[in-house]
């Protein structure tokens, strides 16, 4: 698996830390489009009317206004614009630290496109996976997609890139989980899982059932066992251990969304998180003036990892990576 050479973690410790104490927004996930080549049933971005889209400076603009640590190339798919590697570059190399990471669904990564990408800089390249076999076809209804992934994955593992597999746990998918772990594991790759949430397209036919509860806690136990033993998975222990009891429906307050981590669509304007209505321009946009969200409506990664408490464990397991 990857490991940050000790120059970079150092780098990115004294980035964090000079983050915190200035209370910049810890990461931000740039839209660079809502187009996208697949058709999930739980996102419905492919759905969307074409918005306008925002230039590569802008793009930059956004990086320089907030100062964030990390950045995120989102989308829709974000290499349906042919201009994707200019501005993955272009946010990596303005002045200051930063984690640059992509979200990909890995079927416009053509070999020479792999290479290009990581001639960019880039830190971090998630390629989502929901199935560890041709059933990921049909889940983003692309023929031909597990094949492209498992030839890209270890591609980039062997030209030194630092790979990550994102992966929904939902109901339909739940004994494929640790399975995906372990092909992770023999591609060289890592993995973060997230929460499935109805929200992105109001689809509640991938959630857990109450008779599947105690199946749930056995795969999370099982995740666990493995992100010790086998050290690939990135989530915190937290993460893991409150899952079942979202789902059981405690209430899960606290999301930082819109202040440590902030939304831009195509457009340019600050969402709190993908789920939330757009607030304001990201000129006019004062994280630190902005009221807290009171949303409780999922438990995905993306605010469940920020909470999870920093403790001496988890800091020793970003350590070593
Ligand atoms: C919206 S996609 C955009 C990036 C890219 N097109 C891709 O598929 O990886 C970003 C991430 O959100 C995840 N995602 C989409 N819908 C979701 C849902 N309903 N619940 C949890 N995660 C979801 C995807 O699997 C993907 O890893």
């Amino acid at each position: 698996m990857y490991k940050h050479p000790i120059g970079f973690k150092l780098k990115a410790m004294r980035g964090l830390v000079e983050n915190r104490l200035a209370r910049r927004p810890l990461s931000i996930t740039l839209e660079l489009t809502r187009r996208c080549n697949a058709r999930c049933d739980y996102c419905n971005h492919w759905r969307e009317q074409k918005q306008t889209e925002q230039e590569l400076a802008d793009f930059v603009a956004v990086v320089e206004r907030f100062q964030p640590w990390a950045v995120t190339i989102c989308g829709g798919e974000p290499f349906m614009r042919r201009d994707a590697l200019d501005i993955i570059r272009a946010v990596k190399h303005a002045p200051g630290f930063r984690y640059v990471a992509i979200i990909t669904n890995g079927w416009l990564l053509t070999d020479e496109r792999c290479d290009r990408l990581l001639e960019t800089g880039i830190d971090q390249i998630n390629v989502s996976l929901n199935w560890p076999d041709e059933r990921q076809d049909a889940d983003r209804k692309i023929p031909g997609l597990w094949k492209r992934i498992a030839h890209v994955v270890p591609r980039l593992v062997e030209r030194g890139g630092n790979v990550q597999l994102n992966s929904i746990i939902m109901n339909d998918n739940l004994d494929d989980v640790v399975p995906i772990a372990k092909q992770a594991d023999a591609w060289g790759a890592s993995v973060m899982y997230t929460l499935y949430s109805e929200l992105p397209a109001e689809n509640t036919g991938h959630l857990f059932p109450t008779a599947r509860q105690g199946r749930l806690r056995e795969v999370l136990a099982e995740l666990e066992r493995l992100r010790r033993s086998q050290g690939n998975i990135a989530n915190a222990p937290w993460y893991f251990e409150q899952i079942p009891s979202y789902i059981e429906g405690n209430v899960i307050t606290g999301c930082t969304a819109g202040k440590q981590t902030l939304h831009v669509s195509p457009g340019g304007m600050v969402r709190p998180c993908a789920e939330l209505p757009p607030v304001a321009h990201f000129s006019q946009y004062d994280p630190e003036a902005a009221e807290p969200v009171t949303c409780t409506r999922c438990f995905q990664a993306c605010r469940g990892e920020v909470q999870a408490p920093i403790t001496l464990r988890r800091v020793a397991g970003l350590l070593a990576t």
